[in-house]
């Protein structure tokens, strides 16, 4: 996209290209369980949102120091800005790497300092937004907020991300209660693979101020008329919805029908390495596939931006 815009759903780890994840490798004298990077890129047809999960996590095992996580973040920032990102708001999931005994202040200290210079070096502004794994117990997510408040780590806000079916956005009520409580944003995925009464919940019980896919909210007009009304931004994310096999191609995505029905939609890339595009890439396809309008790429470029959490004044400078 050429039009100014901002990335709102983007995994940090989800950036890792095949390239990148073998030279970590070499760098850490991490033994692959792939031959070369063709044999990797070849396992990049998924089934279902868990059959990504299983390579996302098991290729982070080459991050190991802080110099990996800042040269990650970089490398996607200096992509991002490439494609007319000019604020990203990006996920990172630091119970992934804790479970692998990488210390906390290791993730954070890399990310971070590669996001402070990022407006510097990348006229690219940003946000960081901690994602906790649904699949583990509320309490570790709790813990793990605790700690990184401690840290005093500079962040935006929360997310819930992994695997949905099963995790109901309400098992992590207290977690959002205590991040609202410290002043931080609050999103969530809902409605990837989720039924609409995740959505709900997300609005209800975490009390979200944007949600994450929530494409399944076309399932419920109730739902539907509800986020319309309160001017609610899902963050979709086109070729990840193909790659996961929420939709079976990007002609069928109902992206179009939802900017008609009046949703405050965003395109975004989700993981952009293991799903075949980045933002721009995400846009181009997508306006190829839906026919959509110089006046629909207008408009998502100023949801993007409205929808971030940006001050008034930063998002009347990007407008
Ligand atoms: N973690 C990384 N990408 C994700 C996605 N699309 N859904 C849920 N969890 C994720
Ligand atoms: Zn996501």
């Amino acid at each position: 996209m050429t039009l100014p815009c901002a990335e709102l759903h983007l995994h940090l780890e989800g950036t890792l290209e095949p390239e990148t994840i073998f030279a970590l490798a070499e760098r850490n004298r991490v033994t692959l369980p792939y031959a070369d990077v063709a044999d990797l890129a070849r396992r990049y047809d998924f089934t279902d949102l868990q059959s990504f999960l299983d390579l996302y996590y098991a290729n982070m095992a080459t991050l190991r120091t802080a110099e990996d996580f800042a040269d990650m973040t970089t490398a996607y920032l200096a992509r991002a800005a490439a494609g007319g990102v000019r604020h990203a708001e990006v996920f990172l999931d630091p119970q992934a790497h804790l479970d692998r005994g990488i210390a906390l202040e290791t993730v954070l200290e890399g990310v971070s300092t590669a996001l402070a210079s990022s407006e510097r070096e990348h006229g690219v502004s940003t946000g960081l937004l901690i994602a906790f794994l649904r699949d583990l117990d509320a309490e570790y997510a709790l813990r793990t907020l605790d700690r990184i408040l401690a840290l005093g780590t500079p962040i935006l806000g929360i997310g819930l991300d992994s695997a949905e079916v099963g995790h109901p956005p309400s098992k992590f009520a207290a977690v959002y209660d205590r991040a609202r409580a410290e002043g931080l944003h609050c999103v969530a995925h809902a409605g990837e693979e989720g039924p609409p009464s995740y959505i709900w919940e997300a609005l209800d019980v975490l009390r979200v101020e944007r949600v994450d896919h929530g494409v399944r909210c076309l399932e419920d007009d109730r739902l539907v008329d509800r986020l319309v009304a309160e001017r609610i931004p899902l963050t979709v994310c086109p070729l990840s919805n193909v790659r996961l096999r929420v939709v079976p191609d990007l002609a069928a995505h109902p992206l179009r029908e939802m900017l008609r029905r009046g949703l405050h939609v965003t395109v975004n890339s989700d993981d952009p390495a293991y799903f075949g595009g980045y933002l721009d890439d995400n846009v181009g396809a997508t306006a190829r596939a839906l026919d959509l309008t110089p006046a629909d790429l207008r408009e998502l470029a100023e949801n993007s931006i409205e929808a971030s959490f940006l001050d008034r004044t930063r998002k009347n400078d990007l407008l």
